[in-house]
């Protein structure tokens, strides 16, 4: 057990530490700067039904669902595609409309969830053209979904997912860049930018664990807290989702997700002197608005926790906490914003005495509805 920990403590924290491999795994000989292309076989050999699709429907559950959620952001700013993310267990038993002018993204870590596989079926059943992107060679949904890609994220044993994550959100990321340069959304010269920012994302991965003391401090402050909030706007609404979801899966902390926008139309009633707020205030998307966000946090006492960009100043003087990420393209941004996150409900949990890698009634795959 201890060799295969790698010398970590747990295998949510080897996993966390592997993700700049992982994202690497993930685009190797799919990300060509040289040629400045995108290479994906089961991309471009389906390529009239992604750019003549009605809309893309995404189907997951749980974390997965969350890289679904950053896809959705992705596909539409970079390809101009419309897309629905659906949680698979409500889509299957809704009656859903779907054509065969719809394509179906199907994510999955394990490959094996009962409701993603059956969601499959249905819409196969329908007609419509269905992509999957598992981390697991040969699983179940691997085999049953017309075509698709693996994240090469490595075996992920954590019951908390991490690693497979930020590789699913990385093969969703290429799949826009290379849809948007293929019906022409993207400029060629926005389409080589996020290749040249794309490979700089692991060594930036890299970074941010190496301040994992810092959020190891931060952690120590709020480990006793009953409840958190977690805001985030536009690609960083997801992380704030996932990160909340961390928090409660691992440490038994009530967290929730919330777009900070909507923070007014409810969540705002629970701040107090108590209650921790994350808040991902990257530099570019919405910033203003979220350090206004910030402001009405504070302004009811909450404690705040930023994750910043590197040089900000605005949040810096509000916030109790910041965390900086190195600076990226904002699409780029939940590849880098969810690295803190994850690292700070693995200490959070580890502090409480949990059972980090496999917390109470959580299975690290649903295979049963
Ligand atoms: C379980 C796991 C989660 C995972 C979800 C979906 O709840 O504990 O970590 O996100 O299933 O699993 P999948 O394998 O389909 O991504």
């Amino acid at each position: 057990d201890q060799i295969e920990k790698g010398g970590y403590d747990h295998f949510m924290l080897k996993e966390i530490h592997e993700q700049p491999k992982a994202i690497t795994d993930t685009y190797r000989g799919r990300m060509l700067p040289i040629e400045n292309r995108i290479k994906m076989s089961s991309i471009e050999d389906n390529l009239d039904k992604f750019l003549n699709a009605n809309r893309i429907i995404i189907i997951a559950c749980g974390t997965s669902w969350h890289a679904g959620l950053v896809g959705e952001y992705l596909f539409e700013d970079m390809a101009r595609i419309p897309v629905e993310v659906e949680y698979a267990s409500e889509f299957r038993y809704r009656n859903p409309i779907i054509t065969n002018k719809d394509v179906v993204i199907a994510i999955s870590q394990s490959g094996e969830t009962a409701d993603t596989l059956a969601a499959i079926k249905l819409a196969k059943s329908k007609g419509a053209f269905v992509y999957g992107v598992c981390n697991v060679v040969g699983s179940s949904i691997a085999r049953e979904t017309h075509s698709g890609a693996y994240t090469h994220a490595g075996p992920e044993i954590g019951v908390a997912s991490t690693k497979a994550f930020t590789t699913q959100i990385t093969v969703l990321t290429l799949i826009a860049l290379k849809l948007g340069k293929a019906n022409g959304s993207l400029a060629p010269h926005t389409f080589k930018n996020y290749i040249q920012k794309m490979q700089l994302i692991p060594r930036q991965v890299e970074e941010l664990l190496n301040i994992d003391n810092h959020v190891k401090e931060i952690a120590a402050v709020y480990k006793d807290a009953k409840n958190c909030l977690y805001l985030g706007r536009g690609f960083n609404f997801p992380v704030a989702l996932e990160g909340a979801l961390k928090l409660k899966e691992i440490s038994y902390i009530h967290a929730e997700g919330y777009p900070a926008a909507e923070m007014k139309h409810g969540p705002i009633a629970l701040i107090d002197e108590n209650m921790p707020i994350f808040v991902i205030a990257t530099n570019k998307g919405h910033y203003e608005k979220v350090v206004s966000n910030i402001q009405e946090i504070k302004s009811r006492a909450g404690k705040i926790i930023a994750v910043v960009t590197e040089g900000d100043v605005q949040v810096k003087e509000i916030a109790d906490h910041v965390i900086e990420i190195p600076d990226t393209e904002e699409a780029l941004t939940p590849l880098l914003t969810t690295i803190p996150l994850q690292l700070l409900s693995y200490h959070i949990a580890v502090m409480l005495g949990k059972n980090v890698d496999q917390p109470r009634n959580l299975a690290k795959s649903v295979t049963v509805e």
